[in-house]
């Protein structure tokens, strides 16, 4: 199969991370016979330097040519710390998702059983959480309009809108992910409060008959920040806005041991996008220090969704957790006593356990 991808690396650890996603990727074609292109694009604050863009149009036609994108990361402090800024690397991710139509954000939160000592919830607790976040990703309070300030600049707003349409594409694609797993849904909402989400219940409603066999339960999603502390086995799927999805999916990563470890899939009308679910975490930038398996894990999702190559993405999640086994770990997640790995270490052993394979 001929694979085309668009690598777009980004800020800060981005470059490092995907250069050993890239690397496992590579591997992984050569071992299946597979035939990879792949290009690289600008994007975040490194497109703001060098042609003032966070997410320029050359880099939007690759992407639209491309079967699927590998995704750093984005973000830096110089923007962060300067709130007059005109152009931020955030509003690059926001445009790609946009004009890519990504929807739809899918965020699988498993732990796994050599990292449970990393979690800050009770072993008992955590083990065998298993769910899968979908988040919705182009409308709500993201991307409503008007936003901004009043003339004299005391006051802002931002609109949180949604329409049937957009709420009823989302909640089915949640509902047949439901059924592709252990058929329970998630719908989460703020229903006692905000108008767009009485939508969404109202939608979500006329959509639940057509699943009868999934077991649907609607809950606001303060309830839902609780609950994936207290009780995180309950869970199979969520679904939920843009806003309570980026929030509640924060949460969610972190009670698995590490951020370093969740993948993503956006997914939508053009091109799907894979990325780890961590930041661009600049402080680390350049110091082969970042924990690269959430992003070998985004192009273990890029098999699957992408390509429907489901052994190819098997191998890779086999080649992750041996590594582990091994103890070949970076710092996030290293057993005390035992050796800190490098960034590119651990994607060396990857690599190296692939071709073997
Ligand atoms: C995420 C990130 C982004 C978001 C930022 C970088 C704009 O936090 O992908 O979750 O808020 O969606
Ligand atoms: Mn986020």
């Amino acid at each position: 199969m001929k694979l085309n991808i668009a690598v777009l690396p980004g800020d800060g650890i981005g470059p490092e991370i995907i250069e050993v996603a890239l690397n496992a990727t590579k591997a992984i074609c050569e071992k299946f016979g597979h035939e990879l292109h792949y290009e690289y694009g600008l994007c975040g604050a490194t497109a703001i330097d060098k042609v003032g863009n966070p997410y320029p149009n050359e880099t939007h036609e690759l992407c639209m040519r491309s079967d699927a994108v590998l995704f750093g990361a984005v973000g830096d402090p110089k923007f962060d710390n300067d709130p007059k800024a005109k152009v931020r690397p955030e509003q690059g991710l926001l445009a790609m998702r946009k004009k890519l139509g990504l929807y739809a954000n899918i965020r699988p939160v498993t732990t796994f059983e050599t990292l449970i000592h990393k979690s800050p919830l009770r072993a008992d607790l955590v083990k065998g959480a298993d769910f899968m976040c979908i988040r919705e990703l182009t409308g709500g309070l993201y991307f409503g309009r008007p936003q901004g300030r009043s003339e004299d600049g005391n006051t802002a707003y931002d609109t949180c809108v949604y329409n049937r349409e957009e709420i009823t594409r989302i909640v089915t694609l949640a509902f047949e992910y439901a059924m592709k797993r252990r058929k329970k849904l998630t719908i989460v909402d703020k229903a006692n409060v905000l108008a767009t989400s009485r939508l969404w219940r109202e939608v979500s409603k006329e959509i639940e008959p057509n699943y009868p066999e999934v077991e649907t339960e609607y809950m606001f999603v303060d309830n839902v920040a609780m609950r994936i502390i207290q009780w995180p086995t309950s869970f199979d799927v969520i679904v939920t806005e843009n806003m309570f999805g980026d929030i509640l999916t924060d949460e969610a990563s972190v009670i698995t041991g590490s951020m370093g470890l969740l993948p993503s899939a956006s997914i939508g009308t053009h091109t799907s996008v894979f990325e780890p679910i961590h930041g661009s975490w600049p402080q680390a930038a350049g110091q082969n220090i970042a924990n690269p398996l959430a992003t070998i894990l985004s192009a273990a999702m890029m098999f699957e969704y992408a390509f429907d190559l489901k052994q190819e993405g098997a191998l890779l999640r086999k080649a992750v957790d041996a590594s582990m086994d091994a103890n070949v770990r970076t710092g996030d997640i290293q057993v005390e006593g035992e050796k800190s790995y490098s960034t590119s270490e651990v994607g060396d052993w990857i690599v190296d356990f692939v071709k073997k394979a």
